[in-house]
């Protein structure tokens, strides 16, 4: 019997639980050459915004130990852009694209869902909430548990796509803030995003990063990530999608078995362009040496 690798995030369903995060995949096509995407579960693509962005000043991007820190700004084509010039090639694509989103104002983030909900061959909306509130004094709207449910409620107002909740792990209580997403009415829960840091050049003494705050990600922060998703995956009922430093096999499955449903690569797509297939094997490998049929089997059975 052929080994099932489809999962459901709610109401939607993935060929296989292997995502592509955002920011570290562009819109997939420039990833074609490299690998099969139609082998993929789904892609998420560089956080949309309603302008087209240039991004922060260089340098906004370092290598760190075990990972890298990032302040890219969200460069992008915007939305409008990304409708006319991105979609078409994604839509035929069979692994599920989720149109990651991120705005300055709830109101802004209410136009883009409305925006994205023409869009009839995705496979969700992934709500970037790390982001400042620019008409309430530029608090980030990922730490305020209010913020983030009227983001939610917004968005959800204006498209009926499958909406996934991306959180930041840079707050007190993750289950706080995932509690008030799911009551918002979210679908789906994805984290988590980058870490903040700082670096520091020695010899000048100023920031590595022109924005003196940067994000890291990669290997070095996946048991920061395995710990808040085991508390998300406690404290809601919907799916979650587990994120931070995936590189192998085994990494995906730790966050499987912690309870994600689908998992997203990111820092590991530029040193392995091939992360996500290896990824994929490796699952189906670990499947047929524990004579497992089915991946949903796996999910979620951690033992405490
Ligand atoms: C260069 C870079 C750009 C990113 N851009 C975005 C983005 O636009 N939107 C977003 O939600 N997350 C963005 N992220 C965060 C990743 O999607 C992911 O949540 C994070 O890097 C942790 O996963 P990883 O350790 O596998 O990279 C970015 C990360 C990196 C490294």
């Amino acid at each position: 019997m052929g080994l099932n690798l489809k999962v459901n995030l709610g109401n939607i369903e993935l060929q296989n639980p292997v995502m592509t995060a955002s920011g570290t995949f562009g819109y997939g096509d420039e990833f074609e050459k490299l690998i099969d995407l139609n082998a993929l579960g789904g892609i998420s693509i560089k956080g949309t915004t309603l302008e087209e962005r240039q991004g922060n000043p260089m340098p906004r991007i370092i290598e760190t130990s075990g990972g890298m820190l990032n302040a890219i700004g969200f460069q992008n084509v915007g939305i409008d852009r990304f409708i006319k010039e991105k979609y078409p090639y994604l839509k035929k694509l069979k692994a599920k694209t989720f149109v990651n989103m991120t705005a300055n104002t709830v109101e802004e983030f209410g136009v883009l869902a409305k925006k994205i909900d023409e869009l009839d061959q995705i496979g969700g909306v992934e709500v970037n909430i790390s982001c400042p509130n620019i008409k309430a004094g530029g608090i980030n709207m990922g730490t305020d548990s209010k913020m983030a449910a009227s983001v939610v409620r917004e968005v959800k107002k204006n498209t009926s796509h499958h909406v996934m909740v991306k959180l930041t792990p840079n707050v007190t209580d993750i289950k706080v803030i995932a509690k008030a997403v799911e009551e918002a009415g979210a679908d789906s829960i994805s984290l988590i995003n980058t870490l903040v840091g700082m670096a520091v050049d020695i010899k000048t003494r100023k920031s590595k990063i022109a924005n003196v705050i940067s994000g890291l990600s990669g290997p070095a922060v996946k048991p920061v990530a395995v710990k808040l998703i085991w508390e998300v995956v406690n404290t809601v009922k919907i799916p979650v999608v587990g994120i931070g430093g995936i590189s192998t096999a085994e990494d995906a499955l730790e966050f499987l078995i912690v309870g994600a449903s689908a998992i997203q690569v990111g820092t590991a797509n530029f040193y392995n362009p091939r992360a996500t297939i290896e990824i994929l094997e490796g699952l189906k490998s670990y499947m047929k040496e524990n004579k497992i049929n089915d991946i949903n089997e796996v999910i979620g059975t951690f033992e405490s």
